[in-house]
């Protein structure tokens, strides 16, 4: 079976997006999520993938979407069930949009979250909350602009 993990950059109000983009650069923060993905499939919804300027080099570019999006560069699928067939057992990290990580956060067993330190005017997509079920094992990194935890699903209790 497939080890979902999802990551993000989140705002302190839960901003992730602004206006079809990230509402911030911070490349301390880019250079994180590259080595974290790389050599991965990462799996995004198109509009996400629409705010790209191509493929992410040296992971597997899955991409979302229920229309008849064809592209060189990635693998298109109209499902999540798709994905999952696919995938064998291999890691795939969700890596956004909103409604991607909304509709599947449920399949994640591992977030790698970045709290972006900032607080978004006029953000317009959102993290779904995670805190419920998720707790945070470790911070890979801690710093003025960001800090990245490690947040794995709670166990159930009996
Ligand atoms: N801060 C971060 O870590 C981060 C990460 C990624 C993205 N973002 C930001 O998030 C924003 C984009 O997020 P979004 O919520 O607007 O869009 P999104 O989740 O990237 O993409 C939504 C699209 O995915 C497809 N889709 C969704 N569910 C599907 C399903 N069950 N089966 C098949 N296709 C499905 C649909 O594409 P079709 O319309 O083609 O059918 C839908 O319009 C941007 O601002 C981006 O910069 C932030």
């Amino acid at each position: 079976m497939a080890q979902f993990k999802a990551i993000a950059a989140v705002s302190k109000n839960g901003v992730i997006g602004k206006q079809g983009d990230l509402p911030w650069r911070i490349p301390g923060e880019l250079k994180w999520f590259k080595k974290i993905t790389m050599g991965h499939i990462i799996v995004m919804g198109r509009k996400t993938w629409d705010s790209l300027p191509g493929a992410l080099p040296g992971r597997e570019n899955w991409i979302l979407s229920r229309s008849n999006l064809s592209s060189n560069s990635c693998h298109v699928f109209n499902s999540f069930d798709q994905i999952e067939k696919e995938a064998g057992d291999r890691t795939i990290f969700i890596i956004g949009g909103g409604e991607i990580y909304s509709s599947f956060i449920s399949k994640c067993e591992e977030l790698y979250i970045t709290e972006v330190l900032q607080f978004i005017d006029g953000g317009d997509v959102f993290f779904p909350p995670f805190k419920n079920k998720f707790e945070c094992v470790e911070y890979l990194e801690e710093n003025e602009q960001f800090n990245l935890g490690r947040w794995v699903r709670k166990k159930k209790k009996n």
